[in-house]
Protein backbone atom coordinates (compact mmCIF):
# COMPACT_ATOMS: atom_id res chain seq x y z
CA UNK A 1 0.00 0.00 0.00
CA UNK A 2 1.54 3.53 -0.77
CA UNK A 3 1.85 6.09 1.70
CA UNK A 4 -0.17 8.86 0.66
CA UNK A 5 0.76 11.35 3.56
CA UNK A 6 3.56 11.50 6.39
CA UNK A 7 4.48 13.22 8.71
CA UNK A 8 7.53 13.58 10.91
CA UNK A 9 8.04 14.94 13.96
CA UNK A 10 5.84 17.96 12.74
CA UNK A 11 5.70 20.88 14.54
CA UNK A 12 4.52 24.35 14.57
CA UNK A 13 4.95 27.12 16.77
CA UNK A 14 3.27 30.66 16.92
CA UNK A 15 4.27 33.38 18.38
CA UNK A 16 1.49 35.54 19.73
CA UNK A 17 3.18 38.74 20.86
CA UNK A 18 4.69 37.73 24.23
CA UNK A 19 3.62 34.01 24.44
CA UNK A 20 4.47 31.68 22.34
CA UNK A 21 2.13 28.87 21.38
CA UNK A 22 2.92 25.47 20.04
CA UNK A 23 -0.36 24.64 17.60
CA UNK A 24 1.21 21.66 16.55
CA UNK A 25 3.88 19.49 18.58
CA UNK A 26 6.23 16.50 16.96
CA UNK A 27 3.29 15.29 15.38
CA UNK A 28 3.98 11.35 13.04
CA UNK A 29 1.64 10.12 11.25
CA UNK A 30 1.16 8.01 7.86
CA UNK A 31 -2.14 7.43 5.85
CA UNK A 32 -2.20 5.37 3.32
CA UNK A 33 -3.73 5.78 -0.22
CA UNK A 34 -7.38 5.11 -0.12
CA UNK A 35 -8.19 5.96 3.38
CA UNK A 36 -10.64 8.00 4.79
CA UNK A 37 -9.51 9.15 7.89
CA UNK A 38 -10.75 11.54 10.67
CA UNK A 39 -8.80 14.02 13.06
CA UNK A 40 -10.84 15.13 15.78
CA UNK A 41 -9.87 17.05 19.34
CA UNK A 42 -11.02 19.91 21.40
CA UNK A 43 -11.42 23.62 20.21
CA UNK A 44 -7.79 24.77 19.63
CA UNK A 45 -6.22 21.53 19.70
CA UNK A 46 -4.50 22.30 16.38
CA UNK A 47 -6.46 20.36 13.94
CA UNK A 48 -6.46 23.03 11.56
CA UNK A 49 -2.81 23.90 11.76
CA UNK A 50 -1.93 20.23 11.27
CA UNK A 51 -4.48 20.07 8.19
CA UNK A 52 -2.45 23.67 6.73
CA UNK A 53 0.72 21.67 7.23
CA UNK A 54 0.23 18.73 5.59
CA UNK A 55 -1.40 20.34 2.60
CA UNK A 56 1.66 22.83 2.24
CA UNK A 57 0.09 26.10 3.21
CA UNK A 58 1.28 26.19 6.55
CA UNK A 59 5.36 26.77 6.40
CA UNK A 60 6.69 24.68 9.65
CA UNK A 61 8.83 25.34 12.33
CA UNK A 62 10.35 21.60 12.15
CA UNK A 63 9.83 18.66 11.12
CA UNK A 64 8.82 17.16 7.15
CA UNK A 65 5.76 16.45 5.69
CA UNK A 66 6.08 14.24 2.89
CA UNK A 67 3.15 13.43 0.07
CA UNK A 68 4.13 10.18 -1.48
CA UNK A 69 7.27 9.86 -0.08
CA UNK A 70 8.60 13.63 -1.09
CA UNK A 71 9.31 15.84 0.91
CA UNK A 72 7.22 19.76 0.30
CA UNK A 73 8.46 21.41 3.47
CA UNK A 74 11.91 22.22 1.55
CA UNK A 75 10.62 22.94 -2.06
CA UNK A 76 10.66 26.22 -3.62
CA UNK A 77 7.20 28.06 -2.97
CA UNK A 78 6.16 27.90 -6.48
CA UNK A 79 6.96 24.57 -7.07
CA UNK A 80 5.83 23.37 -3.57
CA UNK A 81 2.08 25.72 -4.97
CA UNK A 82 2.02 23.57 -8.36
CA UNK A 83 2.44 20.27 -6.31
CA UNK A 84 -0.03 21.78 -4.10
CA UNK A 85 -2.89 22.46 -7.39
CA UNK A 86 -1.96 19.14 -8.97
CA UNK A 87 -2.66 16.86 -6.16
CA UNK A 88 -4.76 18.39 -3.06
CA UNK A 89 -7.84 19.43 -2.97
CA UNK A 90 -8.61 21.93 0.17
CA UNK A 91 -11.45 22.89 1.71
CA UNK A 92 -11.32 25.35 4.20
CA UNK A 93 -12.86 25.66 7.59
CA UNK A 94 -14.58 29.21 6.45
CA UNK A 95 -15.13 27.50 2.95
CA UNK A 96 -13.91 30.58 1.44
CA UNK A 97 -16.86 30.71 -1.66
CA UNK A 98 -16.80 34.19 -3.18
CA UNK A 99 -20.58 35.49 -1.77
CA UNK A 100 -20.95 37.34 -4.98
CA UNK A 101 -20.23 35.28 -7.50
CA UNK A 102 -22.28 32.62 -8.50
CA UNK A 103 -21.84 29.03 -7.37
CA UNK A 104 -20.46 27.61 -10.96
CA UNK A 105 -17.50 30.81 -10.66
CA UNK A 106 -17.12 29.69 -7.48
CA UNK A 107 -16.22 26.26 -8.17
CA UNK A 108 -14.24 27.26 -11.63
CA UNK A 109 -11.77 29.89 -9.37
CA UNK A 110 -9.22 27.29 -9.06
CA UNK A 111 -8.26 27.74 -12.86
CA UNK A 112 -8.01 31.63 -12.31
CA UNK A 113 -4.55 31.74 -11.84
CA UNK A 114 -3.43 29.20 -14.63
CA UNK A 115 -5.78 30.64 -17.52
CA UNK A 116 -9.46 30.55 -16.67
CA UNK A 117 -11.51 27.07 -17.90
CA UNK A 118 -12.60 26.26 -21.04
CA UNK A 119 -14.98 24.05 -22.02
CA UNK A 120 -13.97 20.63 -20.80
CA UNK A 121 -13.57 22.80 -17.38
CA UNK A 122 -16.89 23.85 -17.47
CA UNK A 123 -18.20 20.68 -18.46
CA UNK A 124 -15.84 18.74 -15.34
CA UNK A 125 -17.40 21.57 -13.14
CA UNK A 126 -21.34 21.36 -13.97
CA UNK A 127 -20.83 17.42 -13.54
CA UNK A 128 -19.20 17.61 -9.98
CA UNK A 129 -21.97 20.11 -8.78
CA UNK A 130 -24.83 17.26 -10.19
CA UNK A 131 -22.68 14.74 -8.22
CA UNK A 132 -23.02 16.84 -5.08
CA UNK A 133 -26.76 17.20 -5.55
CA UNK A 134 -26.39 21.19 -6.65
CA UNK A 135 -28.15 20.81 -10.06
CA UNK A 136 -30.06 24.10 -11.04
CA UNK A 137 -28.31 26.04 -8.28
CA UNK A 138 -25.04 26.90 -10.91
CA UNK A 139 -26.31 30.07 -11.29
CA UNK A 140 -27.42 30.91 -7.46
CA UNK A 141 -25.00 33.31 -5.92
CA UNK A 142 -22.87 31.50 -3.17
CA UNK A 143 -24.50 34.11 -0.50
CA UNK A 144 -27.80 32.68 -1.32
CA UNK A 145 -27.24 29.11 -0.69
CA UNK A 146 -27.51 27.07 2.09
CA UNK A 147 -24.92 26.17 4.67
CA UNK A 148 -25.13 21.92 3.13
CA UNK A 149 -25.26 23.43 -0.40
CA UNK A 150 -22.43 25.91 0.14
CA UNK A 151 -20.36 23.00 2.07
CA UNK A 152 -21.30 20.65 -0.69
CA UNK A 153 -20.19 23.19 -2.91
CA UNK A 154 -16.90 24.19 -1.73
CA UNK A 155 -16.23 20.19 -1.82
CA UNK A 156 -17.26 20.23 -5.75
CA UNK A 157 -14.20 23.02 -6.35
CA UNK A 158 -11.45 21.38 -4.14
CA UNK A 159 -11.83 18.31 -6.68
CA UNK A 160 -11.96 20.78 -9.84
CA UNK A 161 -8.46 19.56 -10.61
CA UNK A 162 -8.81 15.56 -9.67
CA UNK A 163 -6.61 15.73 -6.48
CA UNK A 164 -5.52 12.39 -5.11
CA UNK A 165 -5.77 13.79 -1.51
CA UNK A 166 -8.62 15.78 -0.23
CA UNK A 167 -8.34 18.02 3.13
CA UNK A 168 -11.17 19.04 4.87
CA UNK A 169 -11.41 21.30 7.82
CA UNK A 170 -14.93 20.67 9.86
CA UNK A 171 -16.77 19.50 6.69
CA UNK A 172 -19.82 18.46 8.62
CA UNK A 173 -20.24 21.61 10.69
CA UNK A 174 -23.43 23.64 11.00
CA UNK A 175 -25.12 20.69 9.25
CA UNK A 176 -28.58 18.91 10.15
CA UNK A 177 -28.56 15.38 10.35
CA UNK A 178 -29.64 14.78 6.20
CA UNK A 179 -26.90 17.35 5.58
CA UNK A 180 -23.99 15.39 7.45
CA UNK A 181 -25.20 12.13 6.54
CA UNK A 182 -25.06 13.51 2.82
CA UNK A 183 -21.51 14.74 3.38
CA UNK A 184 -19.77 11.55 5.07
CA UNK A 185 -21.38 9.53 2.05
CA UNK A 186 -20.05 11.77 -0.85
CA UNK A 187 -16.53 11.41 1.27
CA UNK A 188 -16.90 7.44 1.32
CA UNK A 189 -17.86 7.52 -2.40
CA UNK A 190 -14.82 9.40 -2.84
CA UNK A 191 -12.82 7.10 -0.92
CA UNK A 192 -14.11 4.49 -2.87
CA UNK A 193 -12.71 6.21 -6.33
CA UNK A 194 -8.70 5.37 -4.11
CA UNK A 195 -9.00 9.46 -2.94
CA UNK A 196 -7.15 9.95 0.37
CA UNK A 197 -9.41 12.41 2.57
CA UNK A 198 -8.14 13.92 5.75
CA UNK A 199 -11.12 15.45 8.10
CA UNK A 200 -10.64 17.82 10.59
CA UNK A 201 -13.95 17.34 12.72
CA UNK A 202 -15.39 18.45 16.02
CA UNK A 203 -18.23 15.47 14.78
CA UNK A 204 -19.02 12.20 15.89
CA UNK A 205 -21.60 12.07 13.21
CA UNK A 206 -18.55 12.27 11.08
CA UNK A 207 -15.35 11.11 13.77
CA UNK A 208 -17.82 7.64 14.84
CA UNK A 209 -19.20 6.45 11.57
CA UNK A 210 -18.18 3.69 10.41
CA UNK A 211 -17.17 4.18 6.81
CA UNK A 212 -14.17 6.12 8.48
CA UNK A 213 -11.08 4.17 8.30
CA UNK A 214 -9.35 5.60 11.14
CA UNK A 215 -9.83 8.18 13.60
CA UNK A 216 -6.79 10.20 15.47
CA UNK A 217 -7.56 12.49 18.48
CA UNK A 218 -5.52 15.33 18.88
CA UNK A 219 -4.90 17.26 22.17
CA UNK A 220 -2.94 20.52 22.84
CA UNK A 221 -1.21 19.97 19.63
CA UNK A 222 -0.24 16.15 20.10
CA UNK A 223 -1.86 13.17 18.60
CA UNK A 224 -3.38 10.69 21.10
CA UNK A 225 -3.39 7.37 19.37
CA UNK A 226 -1.19 4.45 20.68
CA UNK A 227 -2.12 2.25 17.89
CA UNK A 228 -1.47 4.90 15.52
CA UNK A 229 1.81 4.25 13.23
CA UNK A 230 4.49 6.25 14.43
CA UNK A 231 7.00 6.20 10.53
CA UNK A 232 10.94 6.71 11.34
CA UNK A 233 12.54 10.52 10.97
CA UNK A 234 13.94 10.08 7.74
CA UNK A 235 17.43 10.40 8.05
CA UNK A 236 19.06 13.59 7.07
N1 LIG B 1 -1.99 32.38 12.88
C1 LIG B 1 -1.93 32.11 14.19
N2 LIG B 1 -1.21 32.87 15.03
C2 LIG B 1 -1.14 32.58 16.35
N3 LIG B 1 -1.74 31.51 16.92
C3 LIG B 1 -2.48 30.72 16.12
C4 LIG B 1 -2.62 30.96 14.72
N4 LIG B 1 -3.40 29.99 14.18
C5 LIG B 1 -3.73 29.18 15.20
N5 LIG B 1 -3.18 29.61 16.36
C6 LIG B 1 -3.32 28.97 17.69
O1 LIG B 1 -2.91 27.62 17.55
C7 LIG B 1 -3.77 26.77 18.30
C8 LIG B 1 -4.37 25.71 17.39
O2 LIG B 1 -5.30 26.35 16.54
P1 LIG B 1 -6.12 25.55 15.43
O3 LIG B 1 -6.91 26.54 14.68
O4 LIG B 1 -5.19 24.69 14.68
O5 LIG B 1 -7.06 24.63 16.36
P2 LIG B 1 -8.34 23.75 15.94
O6 LIG B 1 -8.18 22.42 16.62
O7 LIG B 1 -8.52 23.75 14.48
O8 LIG B 1 -9.53 24.55 16.64
P3 LIG B 1 -11.09 24.63 16.19
O9 LIG B 1 -11.67 23.30 16.55
O10 LIG B 1 -11.63 25.74 17.04
O11 LIG B 1 -11.16 24.93 14.73
C9 LIG B 1 -4.79 27.67 18.97
O12 LIG B 1 -4.36 27.95 20.28
C10 LIG B 1 -4.76 28.92 18.14
O13 LIG B 1 -5.07 30.05 18.93
MG1 LIG C 1 -10.04 24.40 13.24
Amino acid sequence: MTVALATFELTKRYIDGERRRVAVDAVSLSIDTGRLVALRGPSGSGKTTLLGLAGGMIAPTSGDVQLFGASIVHLRDAHRTTLRRERIGFVFQELALVPDMSLLENVLLPLVPTGGAGRAERERALALLARFGLQGREASRASRLSGGERQRGAQARALLRDPSILLLDEPTAHLDAKGAAEVVSLLAGLRDEGRTIVCATHDPRLANDPRVDHTWTMTDGRLMDPDAPRPEAPAC
